[in-house]
């Protein structure tokens, strides 16, 4: 097990990464939140009937009371509705200030449940158990929940949006079909395409999320305990894990250069699904961005250089909306960032190519399929939260390791970037 501390306004907390930590939550818990006598286990469906029984009868074992919540993952029930279910169940079971709620799943539930927890009764104890890549190198760190909120027709009407997927009406694709696969090989396979995918099937739940404002309601509330025990990945689609890897990806250009090594060197153990090597991946990529919140746990300045390659990912998001991953479109975008920090004079020798080999050697996608337009995808960078004023704003890097944020983008930069992805 390893274990990584990290530092926040109501003081540390500890992410523990293991291969057999499910069946010792609930000791933790009780030595942890010793006054807790109620645990609300807000799980994601996909894990209920396998992982959360580890949980469930840990939690039990422990003494604790166990109340069960089970909550399909969809950014439409990333929801003020699905918070208040959880709210008005914990008023039934008289759960009090001293009691604990476990969010377990992947990022939607992991930010859905963690925003009820920090708000019922102004806070009660929050303990992050993530089942995706993603979730436990990401967004179970830092203590941000969220809940998306519907768009008002007005800001619809001005294609107005933030944050993730962001869409303007025109660019809502009218005929998708509903059926998505969902069960796809565990394993990675070996020759896929490096282009980002074009007419991949969607589902109801992805066309909702269109007319949602995401991440707009949340808090900023540290856990006090995260648990990533990385045999839940074994159950995890090879595009969900692969999805994951860009954000590993994204932290090690944010690192250094031995990181970046390390995910070509365990490469196979990687598509192997081997233990160690999945324990090693969680704990240097989560070490990255528990630093990174650590000195700045509010976004004063630091914490929006996790945001690299992301005005790229998320205009490319937007435009193929639902039919691309947020991890994906950061691969893709990654790649743009590389070749706009070198167009920018920060980065004179960055190497575009070896990047995107890295990724693709990863099973990532490093380009944009021909259809979308570069001029679309410049007016939704511009529409990125992170843009002001209509400029559009990059986090580039200054070499490995040496990320910094460049205000006002020119046109220069953000076609060299454009170029390089194939807009
Ligand atoms: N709070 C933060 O700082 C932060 C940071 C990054 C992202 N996020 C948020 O995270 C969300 C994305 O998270 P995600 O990528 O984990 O997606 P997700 O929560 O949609 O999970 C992906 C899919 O995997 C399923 N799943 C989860 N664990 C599984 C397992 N072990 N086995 C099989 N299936 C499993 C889920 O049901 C879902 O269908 C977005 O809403 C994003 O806004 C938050
Ligand atoms: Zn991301």
């Amino acid at each position: 097990m390893q274990a990584i501390s990290v530092q926040s306004a109501q003081g540390h907390y500890d992410i523990h990464v293991g291969d057999a930590l499910l069946p010792s939550v609930g000791a933790v818990i009780a030595q942890k939140i010793p006054k807790a006598r109620v645990a609300v286990l807000v799980v994601d469906q996909a894990v209920e009937q396998t992982w959360a029984r580890e949980v469930f009868a840990s939690l039990a074992a422990a003494g604790l009371r166990v109340v069960t919540l089970v909550v399909h993952a969809s950014e439409a029930n990333k929801s003020i509705a699905q918070v208040e279910k959880v709210w008005s169940c914990m008023l039934a079971e008289r759960v009090q200030r001293g009691d604990v709620l476990c969010a377990m799943g992947g990022g939607i539930v992991g930010d859905m449940a963690a925003f009820a927890a920090s708000t019922y009764m102004r806070g009660i104890a929050t303990v992050m158990i993530p089942t995706t890549l993603l979730a436990m190198v990401d967004a179970a760190i830092g203590g941000k929940s969220a809940v998306n909120l519907p768009m008002p027709s007005a800001a619809l009407d001005a294609g107005v949006n933030s944050g993730g997927a962001k869409n303007s009406p025109q660019s809502l694709p009218t005929n998708l079909p509903t059926n998505l696969p969902t069960n796809l090989p565990t394993n990675l396979p070996t020759n896929l395409p490096t282009n980002l995918p074009t007419n991949l099937p969607t589902n109801l739940a992805n066309n909702l999320a269109s007319n949602l404002a995401k991440n707009m309601a949340g808090t900023i509330c540290a856990p006090a305990w995260v648990a990533s025990d990385v045999r839940t990945l074994t159950t995890l689609s090879a595009r969900e894990f692969r999805s994951g890897l860009a954000e590993c990806v994204k932290h090690a250009l944010l690192a250094d250069e031995s990181m970046l090594s390390w995910l070509e060197t365990h490469r196979e153990g990687l598509r192997a699904m081997d233990p160690a090597r999945l324990v090693e991946l969680v704990h240097r990529s989560a070490s990255v961005k528990a630093a990174i919140v650590s000195r700045d746990e509010h976004e004063q300045g630091e914490r929006a250089h996790l945001n690299l390659g992301h005005t790229f990912a998320h205009a490319i998001e937007s435009l193929l909306h639902g039919q691309v991953h947020h991890g994906e479109a950061v691969s893709v975008g990654l790649v743009a960032m590389a070749a706009a920090s070198q167009a920018a004079g920060w980065w004179p020798d960055a190497d575009t190519f070896a990047l995107s080999k890295r990724l693709t050697d990863l099973g990532l996608p490093i380009k944009v399929p021909a259809a979308v337009d570069r001029a679309q995808l410049k007016n939704a960078m511009k529409l990125d939260k992170k843009g002001q004023s209509g400029a559009i704003r990059l986090v580039l890097l200054k070499g490995l390791g040496r990320p910094g944020v460049l205000d006002a983008a020119s046109d220069h930069v953000i076609n060299a970037g454009l170029d390089a992805i194939g807009a």
